[in-house]
């Protein structure tokens, strides 16, 4: 069953790539205590998610962190190699997004937006939506209800928050 507003989140790891390699951050360092606002994707490098949903949180990182956000990251169920590079190029490392890496999707599976798309080859992926997190606990939520991004981009959290 899909993650409702009002669920907290489960306890999770995530990997980033960082100057010594890939390393492990507990979703715990990442929500406790903290306003997060996530968003997820398909797959790192897909078109709507690079020309469109990362761009958009690139344009309100700054309007979002006016509102106390403490921080934007994003997950995908890739590994941390490609997550660091997408954010690279994309410019959601500079705007300060994090790139999360959820390798096998155990996040994903367990807040029950894990997805796949064949046709792309695209399989235990993660469905693309926005949520807002409060001390570990959703707030705010937008599901996909396919692949585009309509309601889980970042101009609509920041109306929302
Ligand atoms: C996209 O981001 O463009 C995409 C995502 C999932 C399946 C196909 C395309």
């Amino acid at each position: 069953m899909a993650i409702e507003v009002g669920d907290r989140l489960p306890e999770s790891t995530f990997l980033v790539f960082g100057s010594e390699g890939p390393k492990e951050v507990p979703s715990g360092d990442v929500f406790s205590g903290r306003k997060v606002v996530v968003f997820a994707v398909p797959g790192a490098y897909t078109p709507t998610c690079t020309k469109e949903h990362v761009p958009s949180f690139v344009k309100a990182a700054e309007a979002l962190s006016g509102k106390g956000v403490d921080e934007i990251v994003c997950i995908s169920v890739n590994d941390p190699f490609v997550m660091s590079e997408w954010g690279e190029s994309t410019g959601a490392t500079s705007a300060g997004i994090r790139m999360l890496a959820d390798p096998k999707g155990d996040f994903t599976s367990a807040i029950g937006l894990a997805f796949d798309a064949p046709p792309a080859g695209l399989f235990g992926r993660s469905k693309r939506y926005s949520m807002l997190v409060e001390d570990t606990v959703v707030s705010k939520l937008n599901i996909e209800p396919a692949t585009a991004c309509t309601i889980s981009g970042g101009e609509t959290i920041l109306e929302q928050i």
